[in-house]
């Protein structure tokens, strides 16, 4: 252990000459750091960390601080969780805070952070989505208007988790009367859940909570939080709904999570839950992977990250349309995500917790987030080998239902 620090010293001389070398050193450092966490874990179970010999420089002055805002802030919460590290700062010991870790943000994580505009260079040229997302990105608290807090007492098989947006009534109602009809299926338990935050009037949306209550009060599958239901927000909808889940809904076996315009085949899907064996089962995570992938830096396309807030690759992460999951792994990852800070595009940052737990996402060749073959569009035999399909409107729903569960059209 100690001859690798040395190492690490030694190397650390040409540092900042070139980029590749510096990422280098990067790794090495991590990997450096894993194997301190990793050592002082074991110590610790053999009875205190009494053992382990803290080295006397402060080591992580190394690290590059990063001049892209999320590094940076990733960094910060890097420090904090890692028990070693975290020991010798707040304990008391020899050194102080650096620098770039003293963070003089708002004590309210909730209230806009003003320090932003400074610390993002080109804050003031972002697009305004941008500057919603980093005035707010460390709030993850918002109020819930309406929750269903016994729809899983039964402890169902599958929960179906269906995002969507306030005015989409009739693709939730199309859900309900198809694929996500709650009740038995295959003699499965399986319930169904709508998650919303609301629509405000900055974005100029009519007021439809009135509406919203009626069809909650008629359908209870509604969950609303009170934020603004932007395309940027929709990782807090991902954050919001984990916490939901090991609050109200630990006991699912299984989530599907998708959007209010794909089609899911549910039965297709609970045959293939049925195959699993309970290893394999518990860290199930299988959808349309996406791998070697970065941020795009075009600035006119939707999922366009400039390098002030983002550099580096992202890790294997399935496509948000849909995919799915074990309520064990979703546990983990809402607890997980309290160390991850939170990422514009929500499936890249689902993907950033599942390689904080050391999972990669399984990719599925059911899962057709891009979609099918435009001649195979009216097959009705195609969709019985399909677990999920985007993107279908209502309609499509209501035609494409009844192919998958009359027994009497025969497929080979
Ligand atoms: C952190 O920064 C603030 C303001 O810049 C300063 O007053 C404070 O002493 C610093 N704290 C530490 C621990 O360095
Ligand atoms: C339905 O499932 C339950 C357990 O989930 C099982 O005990 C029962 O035998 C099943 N019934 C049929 C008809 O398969
Ligand atoms: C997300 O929602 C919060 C709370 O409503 C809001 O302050 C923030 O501007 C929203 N962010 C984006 C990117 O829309
Ligand atoms: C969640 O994290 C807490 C500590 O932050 C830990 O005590 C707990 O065991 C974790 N739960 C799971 C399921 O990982």
């Amino acid at each position: 252990m100690v001859s690798a620090f040395s190492e690490i010293q030694g190397a650390h001389m040409p540092l900042g000459r070139k980029k590749g070398k510096a990422l280098c050193m990067l790794m090495m450092i991590n990997i450096f750091i894993c194997v301190l966490v990793g050592v002082s874990w074991k110590l610790g179970h053999k009875g205190g960390p009494k053992g382990i010999r803290i080295p006397s420089k402060r080591f992580w002055h190394l690290t590059l601080v990063s001049k892209s805002f999320w590094n940076k802030e990733q960094q910060r919460l890097d420090v904090i969780n890692n028990p070693l590290i975290n020991a010798e700062l707040f304990g008391g010991s020899f050194i102080s805070l650096p620098d770039w870790l003293n963070d003089t943000g708002p004590l309210d994580p909730c209230e806009a952070d003003y320090r932003v505009p400074m610390q993002v260079l080109d804050y003031n040229t972002l697009p305004k989505r941008f500057q919603d997302f980093l005035l707010h990105m460390r709030c993850r608290m918002y109020p819930m208007l309406i929750n269903q807090p016994h729809v899983c007492d039964k402890k169902p098989f599958l929960l179906l988790v269906v995002k969507s947006l306030m005015p989409h009534f009739d693709r939730r109602q199309a859900i309900r009367q198809t694929w996500g009809r709650a009740g038995f299926l295959a003699n499965r338990s399986v319930v169904t859940v709508f998650l919303l935050g609301s629509t405000s009037s900055v974005d100029n949306f009519p007021d439809l909570q009135e509406m919203l209550n009626h069809e909650a009060k008629l359908h209870k599958d509604l969950l609303q939080w009170d934020y603004r239901d932007t395309f940027f927000n929709l990782t807090l909808k991902e954050v919001l709904f984990l916490e939901w889940f090991s609050t109200y809904c630990p006991h699912a076996q299984y989530i599907l999570k998708g959007d209010d315009d794909v089609f899911v085949n549910t039965l297709q899907i609970i045959g293939f839950l049925r195959g699993l064996s309970k290893g394999k089962g518990k860290d199930l995570f299988i959808g349309d992977v996406i791998k070697n992938a970065g941020p795009h830096r075009n600035t006119k396309l939707k999922y366009f990250i400039p390098e002030s807030v983002f550099v580096g690759q992202y890790p294997p992460y399935a496509g948000g349309g849909g995919y799915l999951l074990s309520g064990d792994l979703a546990i983990r990852l809402s607890n997980i995500s309290q160390q991850v800070v939170l990422y514009p595009i929500d499936d890249v940052y689902t993907g950033m917790c599942l390689e904080k737990l050391g999972l990669v996402p399984e990719k599925h060749p059911g899962f057709r987030t891009f979609d099918i073959e435009e001649k195979y569009r009216d097959n009705p035999c195609i969709y019985r080998s399909l677990m999920l399909v985007h993107s279908r409107t209502p309609q499509e729903m209501l035609e494409i239902w009844p192919w998958i569960t009359h027994p009497e059209l025969s497929c080979q």
